[in-house]
């Protein structure tokens, strides 16, 4: 079946309300759907302090983990809806804190992505991810994860792509306005769906004041924006989808990837 409903949920969290968070977050993923996707560290909020604070809401997300509150929450929800569910959230795997995303299937079986590029004070709280970017089954699809700013890297899109993407999904937090724009071409140069889901919002607890800009969207292969939410809106951004319009023949003489020419470029 090639036919999925997919969504992107977008949020307000409030910085240290994990329960809270998690109730509101969860109480706004769309009935029937295949696959959602919540933001970035969705359940905890985004501008830790120092290391420590991380450290000690960061769950042992990865397969065979421990978990957590939101480790167990996020398995929970799709048990109960037959959705597969993609978030962010802080993970931590031996002495290590990653700014991680988990994807959970409705039979409990999970995926973690450790984000690659991490954001301005991020490099100061978070390990930066270790284990590149691999492509999971789940919800009959390919799916590809990156986190937020990996946006701004065509490499992460492309890793995914090559790999056999076709679907991206991208937790967000996203402060840069670019980023809406710029997954349209991610969407073309590879042919793949992404789904970004961000939150909106501020924070200002280390006298940074942050703003987060919405816009959680789906793009379709060729960079058409399915549906995007605004800045201001707590809510759901849900698509039809079908994998059957990723078509990597860009003319009869032109292959999205049979003509790259790595022998050209200098990487
Ligand atoms: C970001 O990567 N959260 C901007």
């Amino acid at each position: 079946m090639s036919s999925l409903t997919i969504a992107a949920v977008q949020t307000q969290p409030v910085f240290g309300d994990i329960r809270g968070n998690l109730v509101r977050a969860l109480d706004l993923v769309p009935a029937d759907c295949d696959l959602v996707v919540l933001p970035e560290l969705f359940a905890t909020g985004y501008q830790f302090r120092d290391p420590a604070e991380a450290a000690a809401v960061a769950e042992e997300a990865a397969p065979g983990g421990a978990g957590g509150p939101i480790t167990t929450a996020l398995t929970a929800k799709p048990a109960a809806t037959g959705s597969t569910l993609v978030a962010g959230l802080a993970e931590k795997s031996a002495d290590h804190v990653y700014n991680s995303s988990i994807l959970v299937r409705p039979d409990g079986s999970r995926e973690i992505y450790r984000k690659v590029h991490l954001f301005d004070r991020e490099k100061e709280i978070f390990q930066p991810g270790d284990r590149g970017f691999g492509v999971v089954t789940a919800c009959g699809a390919r799916i590809g994860m990156m986190i937020c700013f990996d946006w701004l890297f065509p490499e992460a899109g492309r890793s995914l792509a090559l790999a056999g993407a076709q679907i991206l999904c991208h937790p967000s937090n996203l402060i840069l306005p670019w980023c809406p724009a710029a997954m349209v071409t991610r969407c073309q140069e590879n042919r793949v769906f992404a789904v970004t889901a961000n939150r909106i919002g501020s924070e200002c607890r280390t006298g940074q004041s942050l703003e987060f800009i919405g816009m959680s969207q789906i793009v379709s292969p060729l960079g058409d924006v399915l549906t995007r939410l605004d800045r201001e809106s707590e809510g759901a951004a849900t698509a039809a989808i079908d994998l059957a319009d990723i078509v990597q023949q860009v003319t009869p003489r032109n292959h999205i990837f049979g003509d790259r020419r790595p022998d050209q470029y200098r990487l």
